[in-house]
């Protein structure tokens, strides 16, 4: 049987490209706990921000199957050495996304404002000094800045205006991030929210968000 997941053995890897890990692994399983909504959703375009070694977006690929043929790809990342891992990464599994590196979507706001189905997201969350984010290379992976949430709060406006009308967003999120707090957020938006997934590992708590629009909340907060 075909896997649903990108095979670790065929994840490529470099020094300064993050590597699968605990919260990549959660951001998959929630995904897949999620396959037969993602199927019946029938994304246009899928999009990761922050792709790393592209575990996540190879995943997401091949948990939508053959069910993704005429879904449109794409990944950006901030440090280019992710770009070409993930590349290698996808090809290793026959799937293939668009790669940019850039921050957030720099550059892509115009291009895909409005029409993103599916947006996955493990952000740099991990609380930093607030010199730390955004460093060339691997430590652009975990620098949160304070609260874990410079990266975040940058993401979460753009992710708003790229989602389609019926757009997804799946966020991994820490407690120290304040998880209530970014549903709390995006509810002022019009976006109903829940948590898909929570998993207490040695190091970390991790909740995995699913957000999208929802015109009864809008009206709610109002
Ligand atoms: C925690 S790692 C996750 C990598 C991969 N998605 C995974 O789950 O294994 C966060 C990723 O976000 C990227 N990143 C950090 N800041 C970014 C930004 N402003 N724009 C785009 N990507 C960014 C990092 O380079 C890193 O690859």
């Amino acid at each position: 049987m075909l896997s649903k997941t990108a095979q670790i053995r065929l994840v490529s890897s470099h020094p300064e490209v993050y590597d699968p890990c605990d919260d990549s692994f959660a951001l998959v399983d929630a995904l897949l706990a999620d396959r037969s909504n993602l199927l019946e959703h029938r994304p246009s375009i899928c999009m990761e921000v922050g792709c790393g070694s592209g575990y996540v977006i190879t995943s997401l690929a091949l948990i939508l199957g053959k069910d993704s043929s005429g879904c449109y790809f794409i990944a950006t990342d901030i440090n280019p050495h992710a770009v070409g891992v993930t590349r290698k990464t996808m090809e290793a599994h026959g799937c293939h996304a668009d790669l940019l590196t850039t921050d957030i979507a720099s550059g892509l706001e115009k291009r895909l404002a409005g029409s993103v189905d599916v947006m996955v997201v493990n952000p740099p969350y991990v609380p930093t000094p607030e010199y730390e984010v955004g460093q060339f290379g691997i430590a652009s992976a975990w620098a949160g800045g304070e609260n874990g949430r410079s990266v975040i709060d940058k993401i979460l406006p753009v992710a708003d205006k790229l989602l389609s009308d019926k757009g997804w967003l799946y966020l991994v999120t820490l407690t120290a991030n304040n998880p209530s707090e970014i549903c709390l957020q995006m509810m002022k938006k019009g976006y109903a929210s829940r948590i898909v997934l929570h998993r207490s590992t040695e190091e970390e708590s991790l909740h995995i968000i699913k957000l999208w629009r929802d015109l009864d909340t809008q009206l709610e907060v109002c």
